[in-house]
């Protein structure tokens, strides 16, 4: 039997007006392999479609010149309750998205929560992710160790730590998907053995899926009441979905795959924690 679902779901989306690979800072991104424009626009509008056919509530606006990650807002913050934590990028190339996803989010409404002024203290929004009670929140490439007590703070949750060991993975939501409360979608092979126990001792009923399961972006993928809108889907796990009463919906964005980024990375969580 399925657990209970969670509530239904806003995102926001950037659209891909500038999208592009103009710089490399992770080794999915090659400036020699750059997205096609109007499929990028083809792959983002069908997603949107999905989204919404799926129950979810999708907001969006364009993207900006010089920006050309900001296709991937789930990175500028951690939205939850109406209130917000600004991202900090590791890399200065994506340093800006995050003053203009906060002045979105704070035309709509949301508070935001304040974070220490310490410049190395990095936090970017994909590697935060919820599971029932509590957050994950994947450190190392991307997001400081440390960032995960200040978030437990600031939004007042526990937060568990999950130290990531491959680089291809660089964002926790690339190697672990949440389902309902008891279940997830992950990937332990890519964590150190700290965040493997952590992760073994929280999800009662995992579906764990190979490296290579992984590097399809499976686990990149957003879940809409009992829809899990996916990238891609190994035919082993849409198996293992379906029979948990989980429906399937491949939503192609093999463009934005050329940077490194999938379903998650496209769609900003407006209620991380799902109690507004
Ligand atoms: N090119 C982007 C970066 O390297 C991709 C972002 C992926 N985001 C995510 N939540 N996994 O930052």
């Amino acid at each position: 039997m399925p657990g209970p679902a969670h509530p239904p779901k806003s995102f926001f989306l950037c659209s891909p007006d500038h999208f592009d690979v103009t710089f490399e800072i992770n080794p999915w991104m090659a400036t020699g392999r750059r997205p096609d424009r109007d499929k990028s626009w083809l792959e983002w509008n069908a997603l949107v479609a999905g989204l919404r056919s799926a129950g979810a509530t999708v907001h969006h606006s364009p993207s900006l010149p010089g920006l050309s990650d900001m296709v991937f807002p789930t990175d500028v913050g951690v939205v939850t309750d109406r209130s917000f934590v600004r991202a900090r990028f590791r890399h200065q190339e994506r340093g800006t998205e995050a003053e203009h996803g906060a002045a979105w989010l704070l035309e709509h409404g949301f508070a935001e929560i304040p974070w220490p002024d310490d410049p190395a203290l990095y936090l970017e929004g994909g590697d935060v992710i919820r599971f029932g009670e509590v957050l994950l929140c994947g450190t190392g490439p991307r997001t400081s160790p440390a960032a995960a007590e200040h978030l437990s703070r600031a939004l007042g949750v526990e937060v568990v730590t999950v130290p990531i060991a491959d680089p291809r993975f660089y964002h926790l939501d690339m190697s672990f998907c949440p389902l309902d409360d008891r279940r997830a979608l992950y990937a332990p092979d890519v964590w150190d053995v700290e965040g493997r126990r952590a992760v073994e001792k929280l999800v009662p009923e995992p579906l764990v899926i190979s490296v290579d399961e992984a590097l399809t972006f499976s686990a990149n993928s957003v879940v809409v009441g009992r829809t899990v809108v996916m990238p891609a889907c190994p035919p082993r796990i849409r198996t293992a979905l379906e029979d948990w009463g989980f429906t399937v919906l491949i939503s192609p964005v093999e463009e934005f795959l050329k940077a490194g980024g999938g379903i998650r990375c496209m769609a900003l969580d407006l209620d991380l924690l799902g109690r507004a």
